[in-house]
């Protein structure tokens, strides 16, 4: 399998979880990872995290299945200009959490996050950050079971595909959270 060496680690994990490989991106990951249905502005920011990524700034990170390829996701960013999420040393943030619907609740998300904790642990980051929208309950109550807790409230940009030629952009209210990984 391309890369899977690259980044990968070793865990002690269920059986549900055998054949599945938490990997760093290479860039033919590109147009697998995951998005909803024309969401193409999704494209330009995997590309976008990619390319920061090859600067040091980011991580991307899947999961994948021997044989049903990529079916999970979520993106690290190590530094940001709003320190409350990332700050370079202690404190990291991360985003595009995303699992293959048909994969949903049998772990893999879970997964995913033990493995990015761990990586993370491991470069020294003491505090993981993430925003999850108000709405969002299942997420945040997995986040909840992993041991983040609300912190404060958090305005996010969501972007949408074009129309009449301009990227659409919202801001939301979304909550944020945190853990402390040691
Ligand atoms: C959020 C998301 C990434 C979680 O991924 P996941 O693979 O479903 O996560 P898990 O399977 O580890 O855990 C989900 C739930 O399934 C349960 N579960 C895990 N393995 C299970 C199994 N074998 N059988 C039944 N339930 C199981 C977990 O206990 C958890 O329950 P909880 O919600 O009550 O805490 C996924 O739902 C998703 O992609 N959602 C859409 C995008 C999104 O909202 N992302 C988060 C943005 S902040």
């Amino acid at each position: 399998m391309p890369g899977c060496s690259k980044g990968a680690m070793a865990m002690d994990e269920p059986s549900a979880l055998d054949g599945i490989v938490i990997r760093q991106v290479v860039e033919d990951d590109l147009p697998h990872l995951l998005c909803e249905e024309n969401a193409v502005y999704l494209r330009f920011m995997f590309q976008s995290a990619f390319d920061s990524m090859r600067r040091g700034e980011q991580l991307l990170w899947v999961a994948e299945h021997a044989t049903d390829g990529i079916i999970g996701q979520l993106i690290v960013q190590f530094n940001s200009m709003r320190v409350q999420l990332a700050d370079g040393t202690r404190r990291a943030y991360f985003y595009s959490f995303r699992v293959h619907p048909q994969w949903r609740r049998r772990g893999v998300g879970s997964y995913l996050l033990r493995h990015l904790e761990e990586d993370l642990r491991q470069r020294g980051f003491r505090l993981l950050t993430l925003t999850v929208e108000k709405n969002n309950e299942a997420a945040r109550r997995l986040y909840e079971r992993h041991g983040y807790h609300v912190v404060g409230t958090e305005m996010v940009n969501r972007h949408s595909n074009k129309v009449n030629g301009r990227w659409q952009e919202a801001e939301e209210l979304a909550w944020r959270m945190e853990k402390q990984l040691f």
